[in-house]
């Protein structure tokens, strides 16, 4: 295994953004002693019956940038969302700031490439983004160091990112009472999210896991904080020592009775572009809907 440059002597600041017309978390990480920041997984508001795109909830973490007076350095994505757009293009032009995704993103460019029958002008090199993180790899946010830790299974481009005592899960892991993310998206699979997830266990107890989703099971407020102890205690899909074949068993049933996402259309093709919308041959910004494609 990886061996990763844990530090829990560094301890950022997290602030959160909730959306709640996809329960997504986006979160501005700062080092405090130079004030700079990252952003991860933001959210560009969408209207999909009207076709109408806002950055309300971008703005909002502008806002909070510059009236903190942070600088921007990074603008993460933990991978390619399936339920949300990604408005890190937005936020780069206002900001600044470096766009960065796993470098497995060249996969998902390639199977949705052909799902949505992109032409030969859509690149599969991921050089939409400024960034492509392999496992391990470290970047800096001010005197903080980073780093990636490949975690596929949802997707295959997954990573989890580490900031000091904070660690951004992505879609690896809901809350305790929330379980997991289905892993039946094409290039998902469910034993090697489980492999995935042992990983962010395996990192101390007392880290802080931040959640990209929370839905707020059973009726309880919207969460999305815990540490590896409580998951490791309480993940009601892999918690208190679940076996891969126990989850692998479980997730499978689980997903094929799921629904599919639905801003599932507009967010793959919007995300695996890093967020950049797509042009139709005059220029105009249009979205496609393969028919029985997905
Ligand atoms: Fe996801």
């Amino acid at each position: 295994m990886t061996d990763y440059p844990v530090d829990m002597n560094v301890r950022p600041e997290v602030a959160s953004f909730f959306d709640p017309s996809t329960n997504t978390i986006s979160y501005v990480v700062t080092d405090p002693e130079t004030r700079t920041c990252a952003v991860i997984d933001s959210v560009m508001d969408i209207d999909y019956a009207a076709g109408r795109i806002t950055h309300d909830h971008a703005d909002q973490m502008i806002a909070h940038i510059r009236d903190k007076g942070l600088t921007l350095e990074w603008i993460i994505e933990t991978h390619v969302h399936a339920d949300h757009l990604s408005a890190a293009p937005y936020i780069q032009e206002a900001l600044g700031g470096k766009i960065g995704i796993g470098a497995k993103i060249m996969v998902i460019q390639d199977t949705f490439g052909k799902i949505f029958n992109e032409g030969t002008e859509f690149q599969r090199d991921g050089s939409q983004f400024d960034a492509l993180f392999e496992d391990g790899d470290t970047y800096r946010i001010g005197n903080m160091t980073a780093f990636a830790m490949y975690t596929p299974g949802h997707t295959p481009a997954c990573m989890v990112h580490v900031i000091g005592n904070a660690a951004f899960v992505g879609d690896t892991l809901f809350m305790p009472d929330g379980g997991s993310a289905r892993a039946d998206f094409p290039g998902g699979d469910a034993g090697v999210l489980y492999d995935s997830i042992q990983k962010v266990l395996a990192l101390p107890d007392d880290m802080r896991l931040f959640m990209c989703h929370d839905y707020g099971p059973n009726g309880r407020d919207i969460q999305w904080e815990t540490s590896v102890a409580e998951e490791k205690a309480h993940n009601i899909h892999v918690g208190g020592g679940k076996t891969r074949e126990e989850f692998v068993t479980f997730r499978t049933e689980r997903d094929a009775q799921l629904d599919m996402p639905k801003l599932i259309i507009p967010s793959i093709q919007v995300n695996m572009r890093g967020g950049t919308v797509p042009r139709d041959k005059d220029g105009r910004a249009m979205l496609k809907v393969p028919l029985n494609g997905l």
